[in-house]
């Protein structure tokens, strides 16, 4: 786990939105910075790694940050507004003011998968974890093999990071595969799951790193897709969610199996997942 700017990690840290994008019918991102000059300074994190974000009065959530770590003074998250505080967050714009607690968690293997192929495969909303990991890649695209990006939507006017996909699609040997549930007029991507993209990834990108998030019954079928295919099961691997409180590994509220998810993952190898995720109501 990377060490967090504040002396006490259950203490948020004031950070003020810098700017709030809306990407898609109640899915937005936050550009964040912290307020304090030196915790500034000293803030870094990994691709994959989360923050939990503080609505003052409301309560506080865990989310993934999105933006480059090469950048950490302005972090960014993408979010879903789906109850009490997302739905409070929403409503902030530039100059508010939340509180920071982070980064938690091990993030993706990036430094393990250096000299191999990656692909990215992800599903709604779940395409935030990913977008750290693929900014850390195109940035340093002459260290990875062939890149491959393949996300899923229910419907084409779900699909966030439109702006980013044609970026990524334009770095060297970067491919961008997206599949909607249910076209509408202008969707040029692929219509059906995720899955059915598969077929167009290069196969240097295929026998490499997986790194995948989204709906676990989605995790489990494409793991599943692509061990068909022979990929090796330990080059694949899931970020996964629960609720979570302390992010520190001490209230066990984000526990799965024997696995603390904020301590030990939310990044984990699918092989020690694996079983579990076919347990109903784990
Ligand atoms: C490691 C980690 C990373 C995460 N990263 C992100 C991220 O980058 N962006 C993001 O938007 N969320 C992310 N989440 C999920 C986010 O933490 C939850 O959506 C959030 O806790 C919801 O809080 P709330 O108070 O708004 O909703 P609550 O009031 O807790 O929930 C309200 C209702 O929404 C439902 N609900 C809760 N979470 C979800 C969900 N994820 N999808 C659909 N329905 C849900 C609940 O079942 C409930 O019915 C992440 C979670 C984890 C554990
Ligand atoms: S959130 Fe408390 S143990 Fe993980």
């Amino acid at each position: 786990m990377t060490k967090t700017p504040s002396s006490n990690p259950y203490l948020p840290l004031a950070a003020e939105v810098v700017e709030r994008i809306d990407e898609a019918p109640g899915i937005f991102t936050l550009r964040l910075r912290l307020r304090d000059p030196k915790a500034r300074a000293a803030y870094q994190f990994q691709p994959g790694q989360f923050n939990m974000l503080y609505l003052f009065g409301i309560g506080e959530v865990a989310i993934s940050i999105v933006s480059d770590p090469k950048d950490p003074e302005i972090i960014d998250h993408t979010i879903r507004a789906v109850g009490r505080v997302t739905k409070g967050l929403v409503r902030l714009g530039p100059g508010a003011t939340l509180g920071l607690r982070g980064p938690f968690g091990r993030g993706w293997p990036v430094a393990e998968a250096k000299g191999k192929g990656l692909l990215m495969v992800t599903g709604g909303v779940g395409c935030a974890p990913t977008a750290s990991a693929i900014q850390y890649a195109i940035q340093r695209r002459e260290d990875y093999g062939p890149l491959a990006i393949a996300h899923g939507v229910k419907r084409p006017s779900e699909l966030i990071y439109t702006e980013r996909f044609r970026s990524w699609e334009s770095a060297p040997q970067t491919q961008v595969l997206l599949a909607a549930g249910h076209a509408e007029p202008g969707w040029q991507g692929k219509v059906g799951l995720v899955t059915e993209v598969l077929d167009d990834v290069a196969p240097e990108a295929l026998q490499g790193i997986a790194m995948m998030c989204g709906p676990e019954v989605m995790l489990q079928a494409v793991a599943e897709n692509l061990m068909e295919r022979g990929a090796a099961i330990e080059n694949i691997y899931v970020s996964m969610e629960r609720n979570m409180q302390c992010a520190l590994g001490h209230c066990g509220n984000c526990q799965f199996g024997k696995e603390f998810l904020c301590k030990d993952g939310p990044v984990f190898p699918y092989a020690k997942v694996q079983k579990l995720l076919s347990v109903k109501g784990y």
